[in-house]
């Protein structure tokens, strides 16, 4: 592997201290890192390397993989970070970037390959590529990358400019946009599962196919984000990414494993085909307060701090998206994600049509369901129907792999060694964006205009009636 400079804006934030830094140290620790790199870390914090380096430690041990291991690993891992305190904004500061990474470089003898990874509020995006390329730190002899994290726009137009300004200073082969739903693992797993597996691959269609289900449940509120949250919703804060990436993931057929252009190409197939009857397959809520003892009351979202007391922010949306292509004509595809209900809980359901029900041996075998767990367990499961040893009537049983009593990468692992290897196909591509936003933009304006109803659900429960109604208005019911 190439050696290389690691070069992480908004080094002090909560994202590097959860997720960046462990999944880098992991990767140290599985020998997935170049034997020669640096990882230079900029924040607004004044500190000193040793400073910075202490801060690295700490969350080595909260959050990594490897937090039990040998703390002389981890000093060896933090002796190759340095840290430098810019103000993001002022030109100038590129160019003292500039000069530390290279002389990091030339002192470690590093090949200059940088990445840029922006974990920074999205408003900084544009100015950071902009000054990179100003400042001639993207003017490498070897190979240059960025990593953005999300949200990239808030909507498409802004999107679009956004992505005309990163493009100045980086080619679309060198932008690795961050959707940590396609890091994780199981959702990495679905290409393997139907192309591996002949017996999936045949019924891997509307022939045998009724319907697919994906939730993204959470029971977390909206915390202390919702300055962020009032600008998004759950429309914009996960279907215009997560979901609809977890659909074109299930649907894509691929016949070879590992083949990341054409699981680009093929993904950007389906989200050309997709579509959304915004009145008719939209249900839009929001959680209300609950009382959960005499005096003890979870605050609906209008309650949060910093939400406005009228907000009509969906905080929960279930919708029905059809394919239109001949593979998946007539399945619907339903999503559905919200805060604040009953389980955390993210899985795929995939509906095998029962064209059992109608014979009088038969009638109550109930369908055969491929779930992918994908949160909190990761693992596979298929319901069949079965004999009752006693009885003799028909039960349905499960049978059941779970990989999470394995040591499994986390999605930030996976994704920032590919990142490193320079393989794009678990990031996002611009014409996924794009698409994402040209889909979504018609349910935005209809929540705006108030033509979709905002159904309230209390807090701590499944969702609202009305997304219920809406799957079983189809013939279905949500697994
Ligand atoms: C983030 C959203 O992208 O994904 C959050 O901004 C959400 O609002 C989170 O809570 C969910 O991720 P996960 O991995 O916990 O399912």
């Amino acid at each position: 592997m190439e050696s290389m400079s690691f070069i992480l804006f908004g080094a002090t934030g909560d994202l590097a201290k959860r997720k960046i830094f462990p999944a880098l140290f992991n990767l140290y620790m599985d020998k997935k890192l170049p034997a020669s790199f640096s990882v230079v870390g900029v924040g607004k914090e004044s500190l000193s390397n040793e400073e910075f380096q202490a801060i690295v430690i700490d969350s080595l041990y909260e959050f990594s993989r490897h937090s039990t291991d040998d703390k002389l690993q981890k000093i060896a891992f933090v002796q190759q970070l340095s840290y430098i305190r810019l103000d993001l904004y002022k030109e100038g500061s590129y160019q003292a970037l500039f000069t530390h990474v290279e002389r990091v470089e030339s002192e470690k003898n590093i090949q200059e390959n940088r990445i840029f990874y922006l974990s920074v509020a999205p408003e900084l995006f544009d100015v950071i590529t902009t000054n990179i390329k100003k400042s001639r730190l993207g003017e490498t002899t070897g190979w240059k990358r960025v990593i953005i994290e999300k949200p990239f726009g808030h909507d498409l137009q802004s999107a679009r400019k956004l992505n005309n300004v990163v493009q100045q200073a980086f080619s679309e082969e060198e932008i690795f946009r961050i959707d940590h739903y396609l890091g994780k693992p199981m959702v990495q797993n679905l290409e393997t599962l139907i192309s591996a597996n002949p017996i999936l691959q045949s019924i891997w269609s509307k022939d045998m196919i009724s319907n697919v289900q994906i939730t993204a449940n959470e029971t977390v509120g909206v915390g202390s984000r919702a300055a962020y949250y009032e600008q998004t919703g759950a429309i914009r804060d996960m279907v215009q990414n997560h979901m609809l990436q977890l659909v074109m993931m299930t649907a894509v057929r691929m016949s070879e494993r590992g083949q990341a252009e054409t699981l680009r190409k093929e993904k950007i197939h389906l989200m050309k085909s997709i579509q959304i009857d915004t009145q008719m397959d939209v249900v839009r809520g929001q959680y209300s307060p609950l009382a959960v003892y005499e005096d003890s009351v979870i605050k609906g979202y209008r309650e949060e701090i910093g939400v406005d007391p009228f907000s009509t922010t969906d905080t929960f949306i279930a919708a029905r998206l059809s394919i239109q292509i001949p593979l998946w004509q007539g399945v619907p595809f339903f999503i559905r994600t919200g805060k604040r209900l009953n389980k955390k809980e993210t899985k795929i359901v995939v509906e095998f049509k029962n064209s059992l029900s109608s014979s009088e041996n038969t009638k109550d075998a109930e369908p055969n369901l491929l779930i992918i767990h994908i949160n909190p367990d990761d693992g596979v499961s298929l319901k069949l129907n079965s004999k009752h040893p006693l009885t003799g009537e028909l039960e349905p049983i499960k049978i059941n792999f779970s990989a999470s009593h394995r040591e499994i990468p986390e999605a930030y692992e996976y994704l920032l060694a590919d990142a490193i290897k320079g393989d794009p196909s678990y990031f996002t591509h611009w014409d996924e964006v794009e698409l994402a936003w040209q889909l979504i933009e018609p349910i935005i304006k209809d929540f705006e205009n108030n033509q979709v109803p905002l159904r309230l659900y209390q807090a701590g429960s499944t969702g609202p009636e009305a997304a219920n109604q809406f799957v079983n208005k189809y013939g279905f019911q949500w697994w």
